[in-house]
């Protein structure tokens, strides 16, 4: 896991906003994916100025490929720090987004000095909330956020 470079675009867009299976649960945008996939690099690395934390890239170390995203992000909405991610297809399955995840909940924790981290994902995101569920977080309530009905699952810091 590292912060984006320039020279992931291509891959970013390819795998990730060029994806419509991986885009499937995500918000719905108009953008291009290109566009869209620098804009969430420019946001993400934007994020690293104003926090102590952001998404990375995530590499797959065997064959240095860009697999996706995952890390910690600030949610200005609600005020609370999200643990987000995605994959290309072609790395899901292999229990790398759980590892990825509980590596970013940890860095929270335990670097960051957090003391909570939530995640959002749409009901029907099963993979997706079975990964949360690997990091400790726990089913809080429904919500509805950028458009989207989701479930809420947190985490506190532990005392
Ligand atoms: C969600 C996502 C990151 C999971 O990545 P992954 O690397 O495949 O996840 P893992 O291999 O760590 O597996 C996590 C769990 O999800 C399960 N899972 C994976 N794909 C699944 C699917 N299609 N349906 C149901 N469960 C699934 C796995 O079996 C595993 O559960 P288990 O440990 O109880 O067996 C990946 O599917 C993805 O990038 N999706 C598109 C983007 C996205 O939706 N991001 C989340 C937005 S909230």
């Amino acid at each position: 896991m590292r912060p984006f470079e320039p020279t992931d675009l291509d891959a970013y867009t390819a795998r990730i906003f060029g994806d419509a299976e991986v885009l499937r649960y995500l918000p719905k945008r108009d953008t291009p994916a290109r566009e869209r996939a620098q804009r969430t690099m420019d946001f993400f690395n934007d994020h690293w100025n104003q926090f102590p934390y952001a998404p990375w890239a995530i590499v797959e170390k065997a064959s240095g490929e860009l697999m996706g995203h995952c890390g910690l992000r600030f949610i200005t909405e609600i005020r609370e720090t999200e643990v987000l991610y995605a994959l290309a297809k072609d790395f899901w399955g292999k229990g790398y987004a759980t590892e990825a995840a509980r590596a970013s909940v940890e860095f929270g924790f335990a670097k960051v000095g957090l003391e909570r981290i939530i995640a959002l994902a749409v009901p029907e995101n099963i993979a997706s909330r079975r990964v949360m569920e690997h990091c400790g977080l726990v089913y809080e309530k429904d919500v509805q956020l950028f458009g989207l009905d989701c479930v809420y699952y947190a985490l506190n810091r532990k005392t």
